[in-house]
């Protein structure tokens, strides 16, 4: 991953930092896209940190990409992280979660995605997703974050056809669990040693977004660590 230049959306979060560090330890040049500020986080040669980029809103991004391809010459790797999660049961919830999570976890990789496809053809690049392995398998109160993250699914499945013959390759990530701060203050009885932690998701995400996987394109990685 030498000399490559890598987006990372959602580059504030816990999974986004850890592929943001993943990237820069590979020898790339890393942006860090996000809303609001990325405190604690120190640009430099290499680091970019591009705040208050709202990921749905295609102008925004648009303008973002462009400026991170002035400061580095090019795009290489989209990571696609941003995204969120919301527990509501149909009865008892609200139906605004299910344009928030559809907002939040499908639109924010489909606009992202397209703001950097001219720069990512003329790269021959690659695209990472995070869907979640619910999209699969969703249990009560799952409904909008798993139907959201099974569009990424169907996404990730149509633009790998659409763009097989440009060489621009995509897939998706499962996890499952992440070990993050949150989860284990949601979870505190959790046997926390099950869950993925966020350097192993950015290893995956990495090796998606080398060329040791110029052959897979359209694929679904489940990353379940032992749960
Ligand atoms: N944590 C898990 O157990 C788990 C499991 C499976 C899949 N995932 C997926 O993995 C990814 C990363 O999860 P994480 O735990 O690292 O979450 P996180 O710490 O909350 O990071 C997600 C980041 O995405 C940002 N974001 C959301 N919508 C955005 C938008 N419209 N524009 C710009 N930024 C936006 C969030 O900003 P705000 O803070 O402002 O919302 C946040 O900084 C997500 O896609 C998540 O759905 C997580």
């Amino acid at each position: 991953m030498q000399g490559k230049v890598v987006i990372v959306t959602g580059g504030f979060g816990i999974l986004g930092r850890a592929v943001g560090e993943a990237a820069l330890a590979a020898g790339c040049s890393v942006a860090l896209v996000g809303r609001g500020s990325a405190p604690g986080i120190e640009k430099n040669d290499r680091l970019a940190i591009l705040e208050d980029v709202d990921l749905t809103d295609f102008t925004t991004t648009a303008r973002a990409f462009e400026t991170i391809v002035a400061r580095f010459g090019r795009i290489d790797g989209l990571a696609n992280v941003a995204g969120g999660f919301r527990w509501q049961t149909l009865d008892g919830g609200e139906l605004e979660a299910w344009s928030d999570l559809f907002e939040m976890n499908l639109m924010t990789a489909v606009t992202a995605t397209k703001a950097a496809l001219p720069f990512l053809r003329a790269a021959r690049g690659a695209i990472v997703n995070i869907s979640a392995a619910p999209a699969r398998k969703a249990g009560a109160g799952m409904g909008a974050y798993a139907a959201s993250k099974a569009g990424v699914l169907r996404f990730t499945e149509s633009v790998a056809e659409e763009l097989k013959e440009a060489g621009v390759r995509i897939n998706a990530i499962l996890p499952t669990i992440i070990d993050t701060p949150r989860n284990r203050a949601d979870m505190p009885k959790a046997d926390f040693s099950k869950w993925v932690a966020p350097t192993q998701l950015a290893k995956a995400i990495l090796f998606l977004l080398s060329d040791d996987a110029a052959a897979i394109t359209g694929a679904e990685l489940l990353v379940a660590g032992k749960s």
